[in-house]
Order: C-alpha cells, then sequence, then structure tokens
C-alpha cells in the first residue's frame, strides 16, 4: 500500500510515520511528501529518508480548486491508498476530500470536537479546561469534523504556557498517528457512518484510547 503525507511545516509527526515505515512496523511505502511551502522542515526530513518530495507553491495556482486538482492528479499517479495530513496548513478542496473519502486522515492537538481550527493551545488554556489532548481522524468536508479513529489525552497544568501545553500533546500525537497508520494498512478499521471501530483493540485502556499496541 502506498502513503503520502502532506505536510507544511516542521515535519516532526512526518518524521514518526517516516521512521515506522522505515523499520518496518508500518508495511507500506511511503511514497511522497507532498508541501506547499519551500521552507518546510519536512522538506529535510523527506531527504535524510530518501523519501520523494512534491512542492507545490499555492501562488502559481489560480485557485484552492485546481491545487487540489493537481494533487489528486499526483498522488492518483502515484496509485497512493492513503492521504496523511500532518500539519498541512490549508483546508482541502470537497473534490480532494470525495475523491479520498475514508482515505484521508489528519491530526490535531486537542480532544475534538473541542478546539477545532487554529490557536488551538491558546484557546484550551483561556477555556481553563483541565484536559486536551490528540486526534486522529478521518477528513471530511468539514474542519476538524470527520470521523474519530483514536485520541489521546493529557492534563492541563496550572502553569502551561501554549508551548509547554503543545510539547506534552506532541509526545502523544507522534505515538498516535502511526499507530492509527499502521491499522489503516493492516485493514483493521471500520467505517459505520460517524464511528470507527478498530478490530481486536482494546477500549478499556485510559488515556489513549484505543489502547496503543505498536508505538
Ligand atoms: C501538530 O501539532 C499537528 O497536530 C498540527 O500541526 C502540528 C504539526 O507539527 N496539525 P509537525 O509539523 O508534525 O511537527
Amino acid at each position: 500500500m502506498k502513503i503520502a503525507v502532506l505536510a507544511s511545516g516542521r515535519g516532526s509527526n512526518f518524521q514518526k510515520i517516516a521512521e515506522a515505515v522505515k523499520s518496518g512496523k508500518i508495511r507500506a511505502e511511503l511514497a511522497l511528501l507532498v508541501t506547499d511551502r519551500e521552507t518546510a522542515g519536512a522538506i529535510n526530513i523527506a531527504r535524510e529518508f530518501g523519501i520523494n518530495v512534491c512542492l507545490l507553491p499555492f501562488k502559481k495556482f489560480p485557485n484552492r480548486e485546481s491545487y487540489d486538482k493537481k494533487i489528486v492528479s499526483i498522488l492518483k499517479q502515484e496509485k497512493v491508498s492513503l492521504v496523511c495530513l500532518a500539519g498541512y496548513m490549508r483546508i482541502v478542496s470537497q473534490t480532494f476530500v470525495k475523491s479520498f473519502e475514508n482515505r484521508m486522515m489528519n491530526i490535531h492537538p486537542s480532544l475534538l470536537p473541542a478546539f477545532p481550527g487554529l490557536n488551538v493551545h491558546r484557546k484550551v488554556l483561556e477555556y481553563g479546561a483541565k484536559f486536551s489532548g490528540a486526534t486522529v481522524h478521518f477528513v471530511d468536508t468539514g474542519v476538524d469534523t470527520g470521523p474519530i479513529i483514536i485520541q489521546a489525552t493529557v492534563p492541563v497544568k496550572p502553569q502551561d504556557t501554549p508551548d509547554s501545553l503543545a510539547n506534552r500533546i506532541l509526545k502523544w500525537e507522534h505515538r498516535i498517528y502511526p499507530q492509527a497508520i499502521k491499522w489503516f494498512v493492516e485493514g483493521r478499521i471500520t467505517i459505520s457512518g460517524r464511528k470507527v471501530t478498530v478490530n481486536d483493540a482494546s477500549y478499556a485502556s485510559v488515556p489513549v484510547v484505543p489502547a496503543l499496541e505498536d508505538f
């Protein structure tokens, strides 16, 4: 199975996925990194791992529709079966979502449906929430609204800053995203409407549900 990652920034989630593929934990081919930013740290990581990079600056396209069409055609040409958004800062168009329905995942650094969108950690702290976390979900046409695959929770501490909270959550992102991808590649994920089930997973563990098995 071929996987593509779309990333705009640092690329630490992309790196963890690449490591899991390289070590053989995820039995798939990481065919491509697609990025909209030439400054993305993910590009250097891709080079280290020998993964092909497709750099597509948005300003070279007239609109979002034509931009996404280009990406979809590249992904189809590469015969990609799973698209993983990992810090991809663009909202994907309906056509893109439909082309990869139930085959596109995203990671978001909150316990969805709480705190979708941007500036998540600042909003969590301002709200006074006592838990936050990370969510891997399938992508639908809304913003951070798709069916949830796996979530991890972390405590919010009184002294937290957006950065300290982000770092605590990121450690869990690095475990739950490769785990979700591995389950997908193994064909263990069932989707029924909004409800996603991982076959033979444990749903009794805290704070990650379903329980981590490999990461
Ligand atoms: C992560 O916190 C992810 O949840 C969010 O953007 C950040 C990307 O970090 N969508 P990185 O580029 O993977 O290091």
